[in-house]
């Protein structure tokens, strides 16, 4: 284990899946401290506020003595400068996340020479996961049981109640 390096992990994280969460673990295994660093992606459209988002990764990580949660804004690459740390982790659930991870980490890496990306895989029961799908889950009503963290799930019942389950126009 590299007890000096501190790393960050950036994402939307709208809402946190325990396919994120599985990477927090192991990054934070791996390094001596995980910094959470919740921002917008201006190329989605958010379902929870940032503050929202905030707070449901504090309460799941709340657990994990060395993983710090904050949010900021702006570009990343200046954010890392601000705070003087390079190193982001992302998570690589399959092929189809590469290119879009490929393009944003030689993005970053030309906003900044400093900054390198280093991917983790999560666990294969995870590679399915992602937060688009648990809303789409949870909007129709679907069990959300070891897909993500008890706070996320009450969470999406309260953003999306049940009532508009199976309700089929004739
Ligand atoms: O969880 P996501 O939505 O895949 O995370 C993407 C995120 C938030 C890390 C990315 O959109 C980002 O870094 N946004 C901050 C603005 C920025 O620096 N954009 C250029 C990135 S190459």
């Amino acid at each position: 284990m590299n007890k000096e390096i501190f790393a960050v992990y950036p994402g939307s994280f709208d809402p946190l899946t325990n396919g994120h969460l599985d990477i927090i673990t192991r990054a934070s295994k791996l390094f001596s401290k995980i910094l959470i660093a919740v921002t917008d992606n201006c190329n989605k459209k958010h379902s929870f506020s940032l503050n929202e988002r905030l707070e449901l990764v504090q309460e799941s990580t709340k657990n994990l003595e060395n993983v710090k949660v904050v949010s900021f804004s702006g570009l990343l690459a200046d954010y890392l400068e601000q705070i003087n740390s390079f190193v982001l982790i992302r998570g690589l659930r399959a092929i189809s996340d590469f290119e879009y991870e490929f393009q944003m980490t030689l993005m970053n890496r030309t906003l900044n020479k400093k900054i390198e990306t280093i991917f983790l895989i999560p666990d294969q029961s995870y590679t399915f996961l992602s937060s688009s799908m648990i809303k789409e889950v949870a909007m129709l009503g679907g069990n959300m049981s070891g897909l993500v963290p008890k706070c996320v799930a009450e969470k999406l019942e309260e953003k999306f109640p049940k009532h508009i389950n199976n309700e089929y126009t004739k």
